[in-house]
This record gives structure tokens, C-alpha cells and sequence, in this order.
């Protein structure tokens, strides 16, 4: 998509204005909500396609759209991933049961801009490995964030977070990784969540990414299945994923997808 404003870095990462952090605002906050209300549907017995069916209508409801739907051919309003799979697990009629954990991930356009965020929730009762896996993940996160200013490269990014994932002794997914975005979807660069520090692309104020780290109790393989989306572990080991809609900002980050009621971490 062509955008007039704002200009590109030699690795084509778009420079936004100062004037675009409120339309991501506006995006980020839409999906964050919407991810805090679906947590108390989240029970054994439920199944994934209904979650995706109030994501769906609460979406439309706030005059927005779904990212997602129609995305390559993608039809949902949402990606349920539970346990072993790893991202881009289809809504359907999957029962929930009890202990599963599951990453719901939605996307929204709101004027024009794109607010992609996920986190964990857990059906019933959070097993103690469970929980562990889920803790590492969102702080891997949180470590990513913090390693985000102008100067810094995205190297830098991956590096916190998998040199904090793997003294868990747990893995990093190196099949998916996050992504530009802005007032489109996908964008460049490609955010590793693995790396060396000082390489790759050097941070400037007004990029706009996300960090989205996936991590697995096992190894950090995956496969993706005949369905041409879902992505699992290959060893089926338990895997997990926070993502947040990031800028840069003079002095650091603004998150764009924090959620409102404060309820991004699970154990909320
Ligand atoms: N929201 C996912 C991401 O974090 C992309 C989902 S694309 C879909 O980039 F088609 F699978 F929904
Ligand atoms: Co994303
Ligand atoms: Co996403």
C-alpha cells in the first residue's frame, strides 16, 4: 500500500510521524480490549470457534475489521493456538478442556492502522510446568521491550530474548518471527527473536513492530500441519506466545496494545 507520509530506511523500514502513534493507539487499544473481554469465556467445555465468534462480532461491533479474515485466505477473526501448537491454530469446534493453555492473537484495523496483540489464558486449572512456560514467555517479552530505543538494533531485541528463554532451559520458535506493521499488516523487518547484539537493523524513532516470541518447554522445531496454518511442535512439547504492537519512541517504546483493564499477563 502506498503511504505519502513519513519516509523508508535503506532496509525499507518505514519512519512514521509523530501524528500515526494515535491511530496505532486507537488500533492497539481495540485489540487489547477485546482481548481482555474474551478471558472470562475462556472455560473447559467452551469451544475455540466460540471465542472466535465473539471476537468476530466485537470486532464488528466497534465499526472495525478483522486483519485476518480473508488474509490469504485465512476466515477467522482470530488464531486459537492450545498447547502444542505453536501460532496460527484455527477457531473451530474444539472442546477446551481442563489445564489447557491457548494463545489467542487477534488483529484490527481501525482507520486505517493495525493493532496485533496475543497472550495466554488457561482453561480451568494452570499446571505448574504450564505456568512456568507461560511466566518465561511473557517476561522473554517484556525483556524484548525493554531492549527497545533509538540505537539500538534488532539483534539487540533477540538477543534479551533468547539469552533469557534458553538459561530457562526452555526454547525459541525460529520459524515465526514478528514483523513491521503500521498501515499494513506485514511489513518490514523481520523481528528474530534470537540474535547476536549489534546486528541487524538499528532502531529509529518512529519504527512500528511487533515482538511476538514463541516459546516451547522442548525442543524449538516445528511443522506446520496439512490444514497449511496450524504450526506445532514437532516433539509436541507445550508452547506459548505473548505479542505486543510496539514504537519507538525519543526514549524508548510505546506499546500500543497494553491492556486497558491490566489483565495481559495471566495470573491477573
Ligand atoms: N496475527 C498474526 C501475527 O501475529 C498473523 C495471523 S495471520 C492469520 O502476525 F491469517 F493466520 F490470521
Ligand atoms: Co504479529
Ligand atoms: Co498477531
Amino acid at each position: 500500500m502506498d503511504d505519502p507520509r513519513g519516509r523508508m530506511t535503506k532496509d525499507g523500514i518505514r519512519i512514521h510521524e509523530a501524528a500515526d502513534f494515535a491511530g496505532m493507539h486507537a488500533a492497539g487499544r481495540l485489540a487489547a480490549e477485546i482481548l481482555d473481554e474474551v478471558a472470562p469465556l475462556v472455560a473447559p467445555g467452551v469451544t475455540t470457534g466460540e471465542l472466535d465468534d465473539f471476537i468476530r462480532t466485537r470486532v464488528e461491533l466497534a465499526g472495525a475489521k478483522s486483519a485476518t479474515i480473508g488474509y490469504r485466505g485465512y476466515q477467522h477473526a482470530s488464531c486459537i493456538s492450545v498447547n502444542h501448537v505453536v501460532c496460527h491454530g484455527i477457531p473451530g469446534p474444539k472442546l477446551l478442556k481442563d489445564g489447557d493453555i491457548l494463545n489467542i492473537d487477534v488483529t484490527v484495523i481501525v482507520d486505517g492502522w493495525f493493532g496485533d496483540t496475543s497472550r495466554m489464558y488457561v482453561a480451568g486449572s494452570l499446571s505448574r510446568k504450564a505456568e512456568r512456560l507461560v511466566q518465561v514467555t511473557h517476561d522473554a517479552l517484556m525483556k524484548g521491550i525493554d531492549a527497545v530505543r533509538p540505537g539500538a538494533t534488532f539483534g539487540d531485541i533477540g538477543h534479551a530474548i533468547q539469552t533469557y528463554v534458553e538459561a530457562q532451559r526452555m526454547s525459541v520458535v525460529r520459524d515465526f518471527c514478528g514483523h513491521g506493521l503500521g498501515r499494513v499488516f506485514h511489513a518490514p523487518p523481520n523481528v528474530l527473536h534470537y540474535g547476536r547484539p549489534g546486528t541487524g537493523p538499528r532502531l529509529e524513532e518512529g519504527m512500528f513492530f511487533t515482538i511476538e516470541p514463541m516459546v516451547n518447554l522442548g525442543r524449538p522445531e516445528t511443522k506446520v500441519l496439512a490444514d497449511d496454518w496450524t504450526a506445532v511442535t514437532r516433539d509436541k512439547s507445550l508452547s506459548a506466545q505473548f505479542e505486543h504492537s510496539v514504537g519507538v519512541t525519543a526514549d524508548g517504546c510505546d506499546i500500543f496494545t497494553l491492556s486497558p483493564a491490566g489483565r495481559f499477563h495471566p495470573t491477573w
